[in-house]
């Protein structure tokens, strides 16, 4: 079991470079499943649930390889994955359906389960799915779709990332023209699109709520490197604001932050973009309010390490979970730390100004874990973080290397 050992460390300083997006790299590999020809992408992050994309593009029945972090995959021809094992230990397993559809006609799945923070089922995608004319039939834990795919018009009733990918995938690959309303619009869905069309797919409207795909017979290989994270980025911002550091984050996509700077600004940090990167200086003061809505909007997933900010600011802030039904798990380990916490529903309170003491903790979820070893940063004394889920290692390339990498104490311990 993973374990980190955090010490208080002062006023971050000096540059990190952000690693590209976990979010952009997982539905491009998916996306590699739509054609025969190599597709090469480059800039691949070092994390566990890239592995295990890979491995389940393996036992789709391609042919992958590694070299440094440049990752080449060959889908000749490919068939539904039998390890269920393996599709269950991630919920981005699911972006395989809408290529497989595409492209030999049925998918059988292990219906991913429910995960800490909500229960994400993939309701949305089975409905647009069967608007393009698929059939789907649910049994046990499994889920088969199959049919012949054609053009036509979806609209999700909610602007689900994952839904998104799947169905610009599956029409990319389906004869005629597909219309997506109410689509999300997050960075990585244009990135996901931006990929398709160097593979020659024929996509208008990425990155609005309207997307419209003109199916193509095939799609041909292509060489590719996905956008920075701006989760981490976000993450690595946080960990500034509450050290009153001065960081450099090397490569950052500022345009890709408007909602976090937003708030980060507000709250007195000063946050400048430059040919470099993002550029952040001071410490946040202010208490904030902040909803967690869909792209454009504040990132759920930036919930819970601005959360940590907040318990440092001088005042109330409130914090309003929109997107996912359980995703304040990392309040009651914050709450460990001394954090003044209230949570109501939706509705989190927090009591800024109050001093952190270290602890052990344990790490929740993926966003939960880098929130707590940013607390850390803050808290007198050591704070243990325990992650039995190797959430950190799923989801961040190096964060603990990033963060000493800025003058942090931070350090992987074998667990007692
Ligand atoms: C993606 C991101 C994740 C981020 C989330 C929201 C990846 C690999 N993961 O997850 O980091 O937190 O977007 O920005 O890109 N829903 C349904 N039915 C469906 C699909 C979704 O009810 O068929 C609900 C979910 O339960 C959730 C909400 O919609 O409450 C958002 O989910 P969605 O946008 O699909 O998130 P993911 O694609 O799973």
């Amino acid at each position: 079991m993973p374990q980190y050992q955090i010490d208080f460390s002062p006023r971050l300083s000096g540059e990190v470079h952000v690693s590209t997006a976990k979010n952009a790299v997982l539905p491009i590999l998916a996306a590699a499943l739509l054609t025969q020809e190599e597709i090469i992408i480059h800039q691949v992050p070092k994390l566990t649930d890239v592995t295990h994309m890979l491995d389940i593009l393996r036992a789709c029945g391609a042919e992958v390889s590694q070299e440094e972090d440049s990752v080449r995959v060959r889908a000749v021809s490919v068939t539904s994955p039998k390890e269920n094992a393996l599709l269950r230990t991630m919920r981005a397993s699911v972006l395989i359906l809408g290529p497989l559809l595409a492209r030999c006609g049925e998918c059988l799945l292990s219906m991913p389960g429910g995960c800490a923070i909500g229960q994400r089922p993939i309701d949305l995608h089975l409905k647009g799915l069967q608007k393009l004319g698929a059939r789907v039939e649910q049994e046990g834990g499994t889920v088969q779709v199959s049919g012949c795919l054609r053009g036509g018009n979806i609209y999700l009733d909610f602007p689900s990332v994952g839904a998104t990918e799947n169905l610009i995938m599956a029409a990319a690959l389906t004869r005629g023209v597909t219309r997506i309303e109410n689509a999300a619009k997050e960075p990585e869905i244009t990135d996901l699109c931006r990929f398709l069309t160097c593979m020659g797919a024929r996509i208008a409207g990425a990155g609005t709520a309207n997307i419209m795909i003109e199916g193509v017979e095939c799609l041909h290989g292509a060489e590719y490197t996905p956008i920075p994270d701006r989760i981490e980025a976000g993450t690595l911002a946080c960990a500034a604001a509450l050290t009153e550091g001065s960081v450099l984050l090397e490569g950052a996509r500022t345009d890709h932050m408007r909602a976090l700077l937003f708030k980060l600004t507000e709250s007195g940090m000063i946050c400048q973009e430059d040919a470099r990167g993002l550029r952040l200086r001071g410490k946040a003061r202010h208490p904030m309010e902040a909803r967690t809505l869909s792209y454009p909007g504040f990132p759920t997933d930036m919930q819970a390490p601005l959360m940590v900010v907040a318990t440092q600011t001088h005042g109330l802030s409130v914090f309003l979970e929109t997107i996912f039904e359980n995703r304040y798990m990392h309040v009651v380990e914050l709450k460990r730390l001394g954090a003044q916490i209230r949570v109501e529903g939706q509705l989190a309170l927090i009591q800024g100004g109050r001093a952190l003491n270290g602890a052990h903790v344990t790490a929740t979820d993926l966003r939960a874990a880098a929130a707590l070893m940013l607390a850390g940063l803050i808290a007198q004394g050591r704070t243990t973080l325990s992650d039995p889920g190797g959430h950190l290692m799923r989801g961040y390339e190096g964060l603990e290397d990033k963060l000493k990498a800025l003058g942090a104490e931070v350090k992987k311990v074998p667990s007692s």
